[in-house]
C-alpha cells in the first residue's frame, strides 16, 4: 500500500516523541491499544494554569499511519486549549494525512489517545471525565 508524502514525512521524522512526567498534576497521559492489531499508543499533554496545552509527547508502537497520526496530533495539540483539543476529530487527521480507508482506524487510535490524555488530566484535577462516544 502506498503511503502519502505526509505520512512518510511524519513516519521518518516523527515530531515530539518522548515522555512527560506522568506523576505531575499538570500532565495527562492517554494509553490506548488496538486489540485488532496489538498496536499501542501513548500520548501525553502538559497543561498550564490557563488550560492551554504547552507541550505534547507521544510514543507509538504501531504501523506507519499510527505513528504519523500521533505525531501530527502532538503538533496540533501544542498551543490549543483543552476544550479545543477535545474537538480534534480523527477525520481531520485522515484528511491531513490522506489516509486510505483501511488506515482510518489508526487515526481513531490517535483521537482516543488525545481524549484519554485529557480525561486523565481532568480526573487528576478533580473534574469528571468526559464521556466518549467513539472508540477504536
Ligand atoms: Fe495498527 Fe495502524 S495502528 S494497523
Ligand atoms: Fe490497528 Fe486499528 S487495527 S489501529
Amino acid at each position: 500500500m502506498a503511503y502519502s508524502d505526509k505520512v512518510i514525512d511524519h513516519y521518518t521524522n516523527p515530531r515530539n516523541v518522548g515522555t512527560l512526567d506522568k506523576a505531575s498534576a499538570q500532565v495527562g497521559t492517554g494509553l490506548v491499544g488496538a486489540p485488532e492489531c496489538g498496536d499501542v499508543m501513548r500520548l501525553q499533554i502538559q497543561v498550564d494554569e490557563n488550560n492551554i496545552i504547552t507541550d505534547a509527547k507521544f510514543k507509538t508502537f504501531g504501523c506507519g499511519s499510527a505513528i504519523a497520526s500521533s505525531s501530527l496530533a502532538t503538533e496540533w495539540l501544542k498551543g490549543k486549549s483543552v476544550d479545543d483539543a477535545m474537538k480534534i476529530d480523527n477525520m481531520d487527521i485522515v484528511e491531513e494525512l490522506a489516509l486510505p480507508p483501511v488506515k482510518i482506524h489508526c487515526s481513531v487510535l490517535a483521537e482516543d489517545a488525545i481524549k484519554a490524555a485529557i480525561n486523565d488530566f481532568r480526573v487528576k484535577n478533580g473534574m469528571e471525565p468526559i464521556e466518549l462516544e467513539k472508540s477504536h
